[in-house]
């Protein structure tokens, strides 16, 4: 294993086909953000970065959603993207787009190599076609129930249920996922990876870090779900897997014959990375900084590192390194901290069912906020298994962590050396075992994050970083300068030196998590960023330094400011979204869809009626809300407040006939009491339709 001399960091390139949440930054971008941030505190070499896949099927169903273009979406949601994590603090080397020239030339120059390497067999082979929306059908434009498991919604790459790899031929009952369509066979022609014949050499890779019969990584570093979900692959024994698809929209195969064909988006977007690192270096060049590329990928003493979310493993540990091996030249992940999901108030985000924190929104809500938000979420990263964001959480550790932590240490230390001192710093004086104690706390926790962000335990680092606020309160709460004034002026002046030390320290140590606080922190002391290790000395700040104004650094979060939040949620929310599994839930299902079994007495509680829509209006100042009035064959109808304003017109309404729980406590959203709840589900473009009898009820007729 070579000591690495510069970090290439990526982060999973996200699909520029909406906006980013909660989930996405806890995932991935948060996480790399302070991974990257630490390095370059430490006076490492490294390059950062991420842009948006703009390939793929995400991409076009969105467009067909939308009634508009491919082009249309990308452009949009790349600048929103771009901007959010901007403003977020996350900062990229570059945030490019894979839509690009450079990025086209260079995923179909990697393509060719692949090609003279022999790393494809071509086969002409029958693939399933929609004759209406006439197209070849792959991956998500081709759904049918899943061999392994009988869920009738499996994807044609994939069943989100089981978690099975698939191939459309192996799915029971097709449809198009485009039109609704029945497929027919038609002959293509493809150029297949030989996945199968790096089999044995991203074995021995994955499970004993050796390559080339040398050793390349630790691989007990590495997080056991990444191993598993790789081991799992390998069990099955890795299968030829197509790289070209018949679409229009992607990256043309460079070939002479192959009109029509765009390479596989799990090809081009990772090459992404790639494309991303040469125009970065374009710039730099354009700015009189000459820039050699190829070593952040090429140079053995380079350490590779992908940021991504679990879904995203078998991509960028194995797909893309046989890729990388193939084309020859490149240096190989030397980890790949995948993370589990986030989930928010109990339940799965869902971008469909507007379940979700969007990212530009908190920051437009909360504004100069941001650090709240990336305090909670990376303390909920979830490393190990799903977690789970609340508004309450939130919240809470706003209030009895950043107020009374950091906000309070640092408040106590700057009033009494503007009261005591004029604002000047005091001198420390000689060290008395208590002021060791001390130090000794905030070298042992500034350690111990560096030893946590390494091994990839970003929670294990910010609660160590925090420790050195602690450390600081202690050490006012047992000294009580306050009072000591009156009868020990020297030590007072020395507890206040080194608890202006402390506050530098930890303006150090909290940088990758909370930027924007350090930052404001290092300007309330009159002080600069400095290298890590300088940065935590207990003389950082000399007797005399003169200090800038008091000021708080957070301030308490009321109900009257988070109840609004969490009632946004369910207001926006079309229908209430499916509960997200419990943590270790063992009901067979890996994405937490299904719920657990409940018993008859619970189903017979619900009151399950038809009824027929009267009228429809659209709730005031709400995208989502329709304010719908349903007979129930009652003495008067019901009003029910349904989030279906992005799917349905309100005169399309009347006369529908619509499932209702009639017995759901009433609620209110937008002002409107909501009688009963309107049961919908969600067809696989993304739309929610009515659950209906297909022949006309009485209105009040039960459902069982
Ligand atoms: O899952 C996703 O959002 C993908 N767009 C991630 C791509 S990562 C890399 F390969 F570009
Ligand atoms: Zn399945």
């Amino acid at each position: 294993m070579k000591t690495p001399t510069r970090h290439t960091v990526t982060a999973a390139l996200p699909y520029a086909n909406g906006p980013l949440h909660i989930g996405h930054i806890a995932g991935a971008y948060l996480p790399a953000d302070i991974y990257v941030r630490n390095l370059r505190q430490r006076g490492k070499e490294v390059l950062f970065i991420c842009g948006s896949d703009e390939h793929g099927a995400a991409i076009t169903m969105r467009a067909m959603k939308e009634g508009t273009t491919p082009r249309a979406i990308v452009d949009k949601y790349h600048v929103l993207m771009g901007q959010a994590f901007q403003d977020f603090g996350i900062h990229f080397d570059i945030y490019d787009r894979t839509s690009s020239d450079l990025h086209r030339e260079t995923s179909q120059g990697f393509f060719l190599k692949l090609l003279e390497n022999g790393a494809f067999n071509v086969q002409e082979e029958q693939q399933y076609f929609d004759e209406v929306a006439e197209q070849f059908l792959a991956d998500r434009y081709i759904m049918g129930t899943c061999p392994s498991c009988g869920n009738p919604d499996a994807y044609g790459d994939q069943c989100e249920k089981c978690g099975s790899a698939l191939s459309p031929k192996e799915l029971k009952d097709p449809r198009s996922t485009l039109s609704g369509a029945k497929p027919v066979l038609r002959p293509t022609r493809h150029w297949y990876l030989r996945m199968d014949e790096a089999q044995q050499w991203v074995d021995s890779w994955i499970n004993t870090g050796v390559l080339d019969g040398q050793p390349h990584h630790d691989p007990k570093e590495w997080k056991a779900s990444v191993l598993g979900q790789c081991n799992s692959w390998l069990k099955d024994g890795l299968r030829p897997r197509a790289m070209t698809r018949d679409l229009e929209w992607g990256v043309p195969v460079p070939l002479p014959g192959a009109a029509g064909k765009v390479l596989y988006v799990w090809l081009d977007a990772p090459i992404g990375y790639i494309s991303a690192t040469k125009h970065w270096a374009a710039l730099r060049q354009a700015q009189g900084q000459p820039t050699d590329w190829e070593k952040w990928w090429k140079a053995d003493d380079t350490r590779l590192i992908h940021f991504i979310g679990k879904d995203n493993i078998v991509f960028h540990a194995i797909i893309f390194p046989i890729l990388l091996k193939m084309h020859g030249g490149y240096v190989l992940p030397q980890n790949v901290p995948a993370n589990e999901f986030l989930n928010l108030e109990g339940r799965k985000i869902s971008t469909s069912r507007n379940w979700a924190v969007w990212l530009h929104e908190y920051i437009e809500r909360w504004p100069h906020r941001q650090d709240e938000l990336r305090y909670c979420l990376a303390t909920i990263i979830p490393e190990q298994k799903d977690s789970e964001f609340t508004w309450k959480d939130f919240q809470e550790k706003n209030n009895s962590e950043l107020v009374s932590i950091i906000g309070n240490f640092v408040q106590r230390v700057m009033v009494l050396c503007h009261k005591f001192y004029e604002g000047k710093a005091p001198a420390p004086g000689t060290a008395t075992p208590d002021d060791l104690t001390l130090w000794s706390a905030v070298h042992g926790n500034a350690e111990e994050v560096v030893r946590a962000i390494d091994a990839f335990r970003l929670r294990d680092a910010l609660s160590a970083a925090m420790n050195v606020a602690r450390a600081g309160n202690k050490y006012l709460s047992d000294n009580e300068p306050w009072k000591l004034v009156k009868t020990d002026p020297d030590r007072t002046r020395a507890i206040l030196g080194n608890s202006l030390n402390v506050a530098a320290a930890l303006s150090t140590v909290l940088e990758p998590f909370l930027p924007f606080t350090s930052e404001r922190l290092r300007r309330m002391l009159r002080i600069d960023a400095a290298p890590w290790a300088d940065a935590l000395r207990s003389d950082r700040i000399g007797p005399g330094h003169v200090l800038g104004a008091a000021e708080h650094l957070f301030k308490p979060i009321t109900d009257e400011e988070i109840q609004p939040e969490i009632e946004r949620l369910h207001a926006n929310a079309p229908s209430e979204a499916p509960p997200a599994a419990a943590p270790g839930a063992t009901d067979g299902s890996p994405d937490g869809r299904s719920k657990p079994n409940i018993s008859f007495d619970d189903f017979a509680k619900l009151d399950l009626r038809v009824g027929t829509i009267t009228a429809a209006e659209r709730v005031p100042k709400s995208d989502k809300l329709l304010k719908l009035t349903i007979d129930l064959g009652e003495a008067a109808p019901r009003t029910v407040v349904s989030g279906i304003a992005m799917h349905y017109a309100p005169e399309q309404l009347p006369g529908q006939q619509v499932v209702l729980v009639a017995n759901l406590e009433p609620r209110k959203m937008r002002g409107v009491e909501s009688q009963g709840m309107v049961l919908m589900a969600e067809d696989a473009s993304g739309k929610l339709v009515f659950m209906q009898p297909k022949d006309v009820v009485t209105p009040g007729g039960e459902v069982r």
